[in-house]
């Protein structure tokens, strides 16, 4: 029988994708998936950095699995930003891990795991290609089959240097991907059933695979069989005149942007190294509302950075009812190795804990009630839907999103990967609810709706 690997995720979509390539790559030597640890032969965690509950919570897993290895010999691997970021330490720290490899190594892991069971070695690879010689890994589309929806990398590593920010150093420089590489890789998904895409790197206005990031999403929208484009994430300071002209002209570009804004703030934002101004933002914001006046529009905010008044912090609230933002994810500040606020704390002013919590329970609480509102305007109205499956909640009705990426449960029975009109006739602030209307465009292909993924468990 094969050997079995499950792999715990944690972290942004760049590991969600980076957990299918590490599946291929495990699959290619002969591992079979298993949504169940207890019974796996190989648990590799994908670890994410960037704040420090997150690395706290993969240690309390990395004891879990701790006893899998004690029971059953299990190999265990720690891999993504915390691997990046610790290297040999985690070795050091948990005697029970066999290897560390980085987001560059995920291509090595047939052999890092030869040397592992062969040589009775630790390994730890964290070697980083930071130029364009780096071969961003193939996508296997079989392993995309059964998806409606599916990310594809077009860049990786970061050039910007936000103060509070460790993904430049766990990421790397910048490196972009071929568009042509790009698109053939759309093009195989499409063939499985995909109908959307969004294009993914820690900043992907400053692409530069030959094309532009504008360019890019266009010739996307092109392949046959692609009916919605998005992408994530981007950095106010490169959002261009071009990509703004670019969702004039291109419906299939998906009314939503994410905008990170961190702070409304300019003080904090100086420290932060945004190098843009509260103004500037939203005066980009108008423009692109002007240019899509039914875009929904999501944001990033850190609080209790470093030196953060309670001016400055209502500051924060003020732009974000100035915004009006759809959504936003909102968090405590985490003080992270080697970033330039970790090194300033001392001098800015630490936010008490308590103070940041509070802060943070006012902020949510705001954005609530906006995004409420906001969604409640859409109680009545006939929405187009692409479903995704069944709902989470509910497995007898239907689960999908619009084009603004709002989810909506409705009952019906459309298939995954149909386009259909959705009546809403309920609204939280996270989501809308409705009955199932015309069927704008069947499903490419038919979808097995049996839990995919089994292996993939995002923390
Ligand atoms: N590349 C993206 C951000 C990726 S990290 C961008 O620039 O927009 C996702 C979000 O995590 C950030 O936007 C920020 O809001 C938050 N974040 C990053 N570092 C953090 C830290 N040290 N503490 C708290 N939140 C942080
Ligand atoms: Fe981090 Fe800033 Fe780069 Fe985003 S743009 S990944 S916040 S350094
Ligand atoms: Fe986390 Fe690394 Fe993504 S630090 S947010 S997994 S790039």
């Amino acid at each position: 029988m094969s050997k079995r690997y499950f792999i715990h995720t944690f972290g942004c979509q760049m590991n969600v994708n980076d957990t299918l390539r590490m599946s291929e790559a495990l699959k290619s030597v002969g591992y079979a998936a298993t949504a169940d640890f207890e019974r796996a032969d190989l648990i590799v965690l994908n670890t994410c950095a960037i704040r420090e509950k997150a690395e706290d919570k993969m240690h309390s897993a990395l004891g879990r699995y701790r006893q899998v290895k004690l029971s059953r010999g299990a190999l265990i691997g720690v891999g993504g930003c915390v691997a990046q970021q610790e290297k040999s330490k985690l070795l050091e720290r948990s005697p029970w891990v066999d290897f560390v490899f980085g987001p560059d190594a995920i291509g090595n892991l047939p052999q890092i795991l030869e040397r592992v069971g062969q040589d009775r070695v630790r390994v730890v690879d964290t070697a980083w290609v930071d130029s364009e010689e780096y071969v961003f890994p193939r996508a296997d589309a079989e392993t995309s089959r059964g998806k409606v929806t599916e990310f594809v990398t077009i860049m990786k590593g970061c050039d910007n240097v936000c103060a509070f920010c460790v993904v430049p150093h766990t990421r790397g420089r910048e490196v972009s991907r071929p568009f042509v590489d790009v698109l053939d890789e759309v093009a195989r998904l499409t063939r499985v059933g995909v109908r959307e895409v969004t294009l993914i790197g820690q900043n992907v206005n400053s692409y530069l695979g030959g094309i532009s990031f504008a360019q890019m999403l266009l010739r996307t929208c092109e392949v046959p069989g692609v009916e919605r484009v998005r992408f994530t994430t981007s950095h106010p300071h490169d959002l261009s005149d071009e990509l703004i002209e670019a969702f004039k002209v291109q419906p299939k570009i998906a009314p939503h942007f994410h905008l990170p804004v961190q702070s409304g703030s300019d003080d904090v934002l100086k420290r932060m190294r945004r190098d843009y101004t509260v103004a500037e933002y939203l005066e980009r914001l108008a423009r692109l509302r002007a240019a899509r006046p039914d875009i929904a529009v999501t944001t990033d905010i850190i609080v209790g950075f470093p030196g953060e008044t309670e001016a400055d912090f209502e500051k924060t609230l003020q732009l974000t009812e100035a915004a009006k933002y759809d959504g936003q994810f909102s968090f405590v500040y985490s003080a992270r190795p080697k970033t330039a606020a970790l090194l300033k704390e001392a001098e800015w002013g630490v936010v008490p804990h308590e103070q940041k919590v509070e802060r943070l329970d006012r902020l949510q609480a705001l954005q609530k009630r906006i995004s409420l509102e906001l969604n409640s305007q859409n109680v009545g109205k006939t929405l187009e839907v692409l479903v995704e499956g069944r709902s989470k909640t509910d497995a007898a009705r239907r689960f999908g999103r619009t084009p603004q990426n709002r989810t909506v449960n409705f009952d019906g029975d459309a298939p995954a990967g149909a386009l259909v009109e959705v009546k809403i006739e309920r609204a939280s602030a996270s989501s809308l609810g409705g009955v199932q209307g015309r069927m704008l465009s069947p499903a490419p292909v038919k979808i097995d709706e049996a839990p995919a993924d089994a292996e993939l468990c995002v923390a």
